[in-house]
């Protein structure tokens, strides 16, 4: 494993947009793993600005997005289909037929999550996968359980994590109870895994994932396993990563 530290957020931010650059620059074909919640968000407006300034097209990359909330329709705005549509994909040139995000309002949330492995299978790994962390220590909304699942999958959401991001939405009611996430087998087989923590109220899960034991009670924990795991911390994040 790799720990960067970054004294600010925009430097996390350029190196992180850096890293994805450099690799459609050289395989403008390449698969990326995208994430959503607050911490990519100065990651993607980066991407957007090495897109207008000519220095990476997106024309021929593939995307398959972790997770997405069970039930909203993808112009909801707190969708991560609308997420990614304002704060990525609209601003650069993308083609839709390349774009994966789960379908949160399929009739058949398990039909749908067996489909998107079908696609994923189909391009054989994603080349690089960008993570963020829960405060539970999730990762995409892979949940602290006593069984964490390989492939994608319904999820219930844990109170923490609708409570955490029930500052997307008016009220914690309208936060979304399940959603269809990517299991770990799934995020473990991509060749190169970023995760990006910012924050010190971040401090301790990232140090417990990093750190601590390997348990499926804390799932980023198992990517501790992962032969190329590249961690982009701020100070305050990384505190006590020692
Ligand atoms: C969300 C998402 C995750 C994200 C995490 C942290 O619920 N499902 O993919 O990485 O929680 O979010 P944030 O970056 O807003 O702290």
């Amino acid at each position: 494993m790799n720990i960067l530290r970054f004294q600010t957020e925009q430097l996390l931010n350029e190196a992180a947009a850096g890293i994805f650059t450099a690799l459609v620059q050289t395989n403008p074909r390449a698969v990326l793993g995208l994430a959503t919640g607050g911490t990519p968000v100065g990651i993607y407006k980066e991407l957007i600005n090495a897109y207008e300034q000519g220095k990476v097209s997106f024309k021929e990359v593939t995307t398959f997005n972790l997770d997405e909330y069970a039930n909203l329709d993808a112009n909801h705005e707190q969708s991560y289909a609308y997420y990614m549509r304002e704060k990525l994909f609209a601003h650069v040139d993308i083609q839709q037929s390349n774009i994966h995000i789960p379908n949160g309002k399929a009739a058949d949330l398990h039909a749908e999550s067996k489909a998107y492995d079908a696609k994923l299978n189909e391009v054989g790994h994603i080349d690089l996968q960008l993570l963020g962390l829960g405060h539970n220590g999730h990762i995409g909304f892979n949940e602290p359980a006593d069984h964490l699942q390989n492939g994608t999958h319904v999820v219930t959401l844990a109170e923490e994590t609708i409570q955490a991001n029930a500052r997307f939405f008016n009220s914690t009611d309208e936060v979304p109870k399940e959603a269809i996430t990517m299991g770990v087998g799934s995020i473990l087989k991509a060749h190169t895994l970023m995760l990006v923590v910012k924050g010190a109220d971040k401090a301790e899960i990232v140090h417990r994932a990093l750190r601590g034991p390997i348990t499926t009670q804390c799932p980023a924990s198992l990517l501790q396993t992962h032969p190329r795991l590249l961690v982009l911390v701020d100070e305050e994040a990384g505190r006590l990563l020692v």
